[in-house]
């Protein structure tokens, strides 16, 4: 039997009409949510609501906003919560990076890249903390990176999905007495439209990825998702503060340096198990 765990809850996801927020509003539906969707861009939300199957866009409500605008959000936030009441959990996975690369980078498109992946969040979480403290319950995530903890490039978003994971320490250790849960998820690499442009480049670059990661695949959206939802239920009560890596195993070690190191090559050793 399908799970509802989120019937009659209420939750607010940024980026939503991008790949990991589509995915995330598909998951929430699915158990039961209200979802209420915060994205930039008109016609992504439109084509979202027409993907969504009609028993679950009922339940789903747009609002245009960007979040990088802190007056534009608090307005969004307090429609939102006049007309569909209190948030229980709230998704902040807009996120976004341009900069490839320190050498890249100058004082304009560092403090860009810093506000629309660390002080846009700020906004969203203290517009809505209110309304949680005020019910002493809620249920925040952050969706971070495995950029929070290892240079991959895109420094000044890096050095922002960082910031955000001394935020999330923040909200949890400062709220945990009034019944708040913040945590962060920190995904690999995801094939979303924010590939679009290395995709250009290289083709083939999420096959190449692939060797990188010790399960030798990339992370799907549906996969952020389901640990969100993991993480907002009541299964994760005792879950405050924490990184999750959402990563394939990026994080405990990569192939292709252990080979390096070792003159052992993990996949062909692999391969004779999986052949055997
Ligand atoms: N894709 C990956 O490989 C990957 C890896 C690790 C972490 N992440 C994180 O996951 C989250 C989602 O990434 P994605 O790959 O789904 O990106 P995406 O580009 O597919 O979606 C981002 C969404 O945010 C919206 N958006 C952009 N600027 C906005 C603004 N100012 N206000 C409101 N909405 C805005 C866009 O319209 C888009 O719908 C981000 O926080 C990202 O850093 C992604």
């Amino acid at each position: 039997m399908r799970s509802r765990s989120f019937d009659n809850k209420v939750v607010l996801i940024t980026g939503c009409a991008g790949g990991i927020g589509s995915a995330h509003c598909h998951e929430f539906l699915s158990k039961g949510a209200t979802v209420l969707g915060i994205d930039i861009l008109a016609p992504a939300l439109e084509t979202l609501q027409q993907k969504l199957a009609s028993p679950l866009r009922k339940k789903f409500f747009a609002e245009i906003c960007d979040i990088s605008d802190e007056k534009q959000v608090k307005q969004s936030i307090q429609s939102l919560l006049e007309n569909h009441g209190a948030i229980d959990v709230l998704v902040n996975n807009m996120g976004c990076t341009e900069t490839q690369c320190l050498h890249d980078s100058n004082s304009k498109n560092w403090l860009h890249e810093i506000h629309l992946n660390l002080n846009s969040t700020y906004f969203v979480t203290q517009a809505v903390l209110p309304s949680m403290l005020s019910r002493k319950q809620g249920n925040i995530i952050m969706i971070g990176s495995v950029n929070a903890s290892m240079m991959l490039g895109s420094p000044a978003y890096s050095a922002a999905k960082a910031g955000l994971l001394s935020y999330v320490k923040s909200i949890a250790v400062e709220y945990g007495a009034c019944g708040i849960r913040a945590n962060m998820l920190s995904p690999g690499s995801v094939l979303t439209k924010a590939w679009s442009k290395r995709l250009k480049k290289n083709p083939n670059i999420i096959e190449e990825l692939k060797a990188w990661y010790p399960l030798q695949k990339v992370v799907t959206p549906e996969a952020v998702a389901k640990a969100a939802a993991f993480l907002a239920s009541s299964d994760a009560q005792y879950i405050t503060g924490i990184n999750l890596p959402v990563d394939a195993g990026l994080s405990a070690g990569t192939p292709p340096l252990v080979a390096a190191i070792t003159n052992v090559s993990f996949s062909k050793s692999t391969q004779k198990i999986i052949q055997a």
